[in-house]
């Protein structure tokens, strides 16, 4: 099969498009030909040896797999060869983990094309436990731009921040993939949604997403504008998938005693935080990663249903994964990037 595969960790050559012997099948595995890979950023820091211990080389990553079945063992959903499937983003490698509850949670627990071999290329074998039917009607591009910001979204939004009916929620970077997504998801659940990004081009993407004010952080001081938009309360909860650099921001934009999620850490991983102002203030701080198969299940039925939607930005041959990646890096990029392994 053709895959992009990396021998060393570095810039965008280091993604060569080569030949290599197709999966095998192994015990409790399913062969999947993979129609779409979604690309995250995440795979950006793997590729730059961010995740580097995790990883041997040479190495295919690629966590968000929309594909079809092509050989099945051990099957916990009826499904047959030729059904249309997606893969867990994430999972536990070590099968002695499969039983751990929530697996985000399992000692072993990794996003799916860390330590074993993903999603860029024409086939990937995966733990069967860890595939979902498609019956949702997508495009396999748009099904590859859901899965791993779905059970991001339905743990940090849902879960960990709690959002619920009549709540203000910001949400930061609401045209990056997980953005997005965070966005539909504290919409769906009923919740009125500020948002911020880098670039006035973005605004009307953001507001498709359902977000009711957008803030152009390169102008405004988000902090300032979230605070006059809820009346100077502060908002319920925070989802902040930008990290070091706007910590204090996040914080003052948060009402006392509400929920602060962080899941990312582009704008770096470390800031400051002082103790007294958490105590006063009684802010609730939790980290997130990645979700349970049973939070992407909840996320994928609002997906089978309508109620959330891929924000399908471009596709990019397999090929030309390096070109993707960049155009991630350009930061114009509006929801989601796809590569086709069969174009
Ligand atoms: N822990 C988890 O479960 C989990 C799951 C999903 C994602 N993540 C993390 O969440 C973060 C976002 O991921 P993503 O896939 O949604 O990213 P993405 O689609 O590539 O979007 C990232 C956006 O962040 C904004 N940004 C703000 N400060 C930035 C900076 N210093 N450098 C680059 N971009 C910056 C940019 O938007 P503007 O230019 O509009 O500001 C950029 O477009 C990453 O750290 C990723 O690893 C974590």
């Amino acid at each position: 099969m053709h895959a992009i595969v990396i021998h060393e960790f570095g810039g965008y050559d280091v993604l060569q498009y080569e030949e290599v012997p197709d999966p095998t099948p192994e015990p409790e595995h399913a062969i999947v030909r993979v129609l779409a890979c979604g690309i995250n950023r995440y795979d950006l820091f793997l590729r730059m040896g961010g995740v580097k211990k995790h990883t041997p080389l040479p190495h295919v990553m690629g966590a968000d797999i929309a594909g079809e079945v092509v050989s099945i063992e051990g099957d916990p959903y009826g499904l047959a060869v030729g059904d249309r499937v997606i893969v867990a983003p994430g999972f536990p490698v070590d099968p002695n983990d499969w039983e751990f509850k929530p697996e985000n949670l399992a000692p072993s627990y990794t996003v799916t094309g860390t330590s074993r071999w993903g999603g860029y290329a024409e086939y990937a074998s995966v733990p069967t436990r860890f595939l979902v039917p498609d019956r949702s009607g997508l495009a396999p591009e748009e099904a590859a731009a859901v899965p791993l910001v779905l059970v991001t979204a339905v743990h940090a939004v849902e879960t960990l921040g709690e959002v619920g009916y009549g709540q203000k929620v910001l949400v930061q970077a609401g045209a990056s993939g997980s953005g997005s997504m965070c966005i539909q998801m504290a919409h769906h659940l009923g919740a009125q949604v500020a948002t911020t990004v880098g670039d006035d081009a973005k605004i009307e993407f953001a507001r498709g997403c359902g977000a009711e004010l957008v803030i152009n952080h390169r102008r405004e001081d988000f902090a300032e504008q979230v605070r006059a938009w809820t009346g100077g309360a502060g908002v319920d909860v925070v989802i902040d998938n930008v990290g070091g650099g706007i910590f204090a921001g996040n914080l003052a934009a948060l009402k006392p005693g509400g929920i602060f999620v962080n899941f990312g850490l582009v704008g770096g991983v470390k800031d400051t935080l002082n103790f007294a102002a958490l105590i006063f203030q009684q802010h609730q701080i939790r980290g997130s990663m990645m979700g349970s198969q049973a939070e992407l299940l909840r996320g994928w039925g609002l997906v089978e249903s309508g109620d959330l939607a891929p924000k399908l930005d471009r596709t990019f041959p397999l090929a030309q994964a390096g070109a993707a990646h960049a155009y991630i890096d350009s930061r114009s990029v509006q929801g989601k990037v796809v590569l086709l392994p069969w174009s």
